[in-house]
């Protein structure tokens, strides 16, 4: 790796192989750059996907865990772990869900024994210990609320000695509250109206269906929009 003077470097291990990285990058850039981008699997490089799970361990004692590589920043004597997590096959959703649905088709979920390892894994800080408790009850509103941020990285499954598979769980109660959604019928579309709409944008000159692609923005984006040209 070639070096700006001015930049500071760190040495890292991953999955036991030293490599050297600039301070500030995160693990995946890093390994990029080292060459090494097959050591931990990417998507969309901003904590959305949750593909590239990882958990780390620090050399001054300090506690390390689960991360997201796209997200966590390299340290020095970082040591990295690639965390792989297979995927399992859904359950699929029922109407009307309530615990005895749930326990039907999880029956791992009263496995619980309350270790919290889960919430603490969970890169998107959602309290999936307490959530599994509130499962346990029913209270599937409140569960569909804790997991609307999950990404469904796997990391809750992957601690879980007791495998009690929150993420999954969770995802089946609010796609089952979607399913229980009344007039989720979809509406028939008239017959060509895709075709004519697509061919609507796509007439003219460019700058016409710039015009057009107009009234899909806000005005603050075009005001930016202008500001940008000017
Ligand atoms: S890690 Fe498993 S056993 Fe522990 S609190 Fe979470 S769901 Fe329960
Ligand atoms: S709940 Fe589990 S799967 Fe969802 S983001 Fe948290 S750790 Fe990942
Ligand atoms: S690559 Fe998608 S969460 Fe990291």
């Amino acid at each position: 790796m070639k070096n700006n003077p001015e930049t500071k470097t760190v040495q890292i291990t991953v999955a036991g192989k030293p490599m050297e990285a600039r301070e500030g990058q995160t693990i995946v850039h890093a390994l990029w750059q080292a060459g090494m981008a097959s050591e931990v699997m990417t998507g969309c490089l901003g904590g959305v996907c949750g593909a590239c799970t990882v958990s780390v361990r620090y050399p001054d004692g300090r506690k390390g865990g689960t991360e997201l590589a796209c997200l966590h920043q390299v340290e020095e004597g970082m040591q990295v772990f690639p965390f792989p997590v297979d995927p399992i096959p859904t359950k699929p959703p029922v109407k009307e869900p309530d615990a005895a649905k749930l326990r039907e088709a999880y029956p791992t979920l009263d496995r619980c024994t309350k270790c919290e390892s889960c919430t603490y894994a969970c890169p998107m800080d959602i309290p999936v210990m307490d959530s599994v408790l509130r499962m346990q009850k029913g209270e599937v509103e409140q569960v569909a609320q804790d997991f609307t941020t999950c990404i469904h990285c796997g990391l809750c499954r992957a601690v879980c000695e007791d495998k009690v598979e929150p993420h999954q769980m969770g995802m089946w109660v609010r796609r089952s509250l979607g399913q229980s959604l009344p007039n989720m019928t979809p509406q028939e579309e008239p017959e060509g109206e895709a075709e004519r709409e697509w061919g609507y944008l796509m007439e003219g000159t460019l700058e016409q269906r710039l015009e057009r692609a107009r009234q899909f923005r806000t005005q603050e984006s075009l005001n930016s929009l202008e500001d940008s040209k000017e």
